[in-house]
């Protein structure tokens, strides 16, 4: 962890305050030094007051994403969190990814943009990214899973993204398959999941994911208000986006552990449970081809099984699912 990180940890850890002396100590830099790192997170708007009895008392945070800040809320994680980068501005956090793991980075790394001029969904639609709205983010993983088994880390990432939301805001979210995450009908969070493989072997895999967490109902676009929300416009208040991601990522590792102990059939357990496309009448577009039928189950590598209206069980690993009434 850097220092800022630490001091952030220390602060966070004890509400009373904690001295310069005690900090120094702890991190072996001298008082002059602790105050120079406080006077640097003050610039960035953490409220730090100092007194003579508490020492310095962490008041407030920014709703800014900042790399120390985060990996002091996350503290240790298996995997997932333990390199965390922040651009203010990019592309693509994919495509900042795609090149960390070409340079040969380990699994885990998270880069997370305050905003995206190129953020895109899944089918080559384009991924809205307003500045300091919601979170952008993507995770590298290096999992030792067959190309065809890489929808498990997409039926993991709507359990684990579920779970964390709900814990940080108490609402609750439905599963839409593979990995849309929805409130009342209206989607609030995207998954991009991409990958570079061999025949039977995945090289890397991204997981880009969006979430809407702070947009006011008229920040979507006319043609989207009735099919995206937000956290906010769902809670009518607004969301720490910091505290949501530590939450999601550490939820994220969680489950990621699950998966690469061999416990998918687990997750797929708690999937179905929270997904609302099971039991329903589907129609999915694959390409130019369309199947109609009802969604029945998950099978163990995380295809969704639809049965036809003749009958035949269809097993579906990509497409854009349509619940029918
Ligand atoms: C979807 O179509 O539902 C997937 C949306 C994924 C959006 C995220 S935002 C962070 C990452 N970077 C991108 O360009 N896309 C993903």
């Amino acid at each position: 962890m850097t220092t800022d990180a630490q001091i952030l940890s220390a602060l966070r850890a004890d509400a009373t305050g904690a001295s310069g002396a005690e900090l120094a100590t702890r991190l072996g830099i001298s008082r002059a030094a602790v105050w120079a790192r406080i006077e640097e997170l003050r610039r960035v708007g953490y409220e730090i007051v100092a007194g003579p009895h508490f020492g310095y008392r962490l008041v407030s945070s920014p709703d800014a994403l900042h790399a120390d800040d985060l990996l002091a809320r996350l503290g240790k994680t298996k995997v997932i969190g333990r390199d965390i980068r922040v651009f203010q501005e990019t592309t693509s956090t994919n495509d900042i990814v795609e090149k960390l793991a070409r340079d040969g980075v380990k699994e885990g790394a998270v880069v997370f943009a305050e905003s995206q001029t190129r953020g895109r969904g899944r089918l080559g639609r384009v991924w809205m990214s307003p500045p300091g709205k919601g979170l952008w983010f993507s995770i590298l993983l290096r999992p030792n899973l067959r190309p065809v088994e890489t929808t498990q880390l997409t039926v993991a990432s709507a359990t684990a993204l579920r779970r964390a939301i709900r814990d940080v805001t108490g609402l609750a979210l439905d599963i839409k398959w593979p990995n849309d995450l929805l409130i009342g009908g209206k989607k609030v969070v995207g998954v991009l999941t991409e990958m570079s493989a061999e025949v039977d072997r995945v090289r890397h895999a991204i997981l880009g994911i969006g979430v809407d967490v702070n947009l006011s109902a008229t920040e979507f676009p006319p043609d989207l208000r009735k099919l995206a929300t937000s956290l906010k416009v769902e809670t009518g208040e607004p969301v720490s986006r910091p505290e949501l991601a530590a939450a999601i990522l550490r939820e994220l590792d969680v489950d990621y552990a699950r998966i690469c102990s061999g416990k998918f059939p687990e997750v797929a357990d708690e999937w179905e449970a929270g997904c609302a496309t099971i039991g329903r009448n589907v129609s999915v577009q694959i390409g130019a081809r369309k199947i109609s039928g009802r969604a029945e189950a998950l099978d163990d590598d995380g295809a969704l099984l639809v049965r036809t209206e003749h009958g035949h069980l269809e097993r579906i690993i990509g497409g854009d699912v349509t619940l029918e009434k």
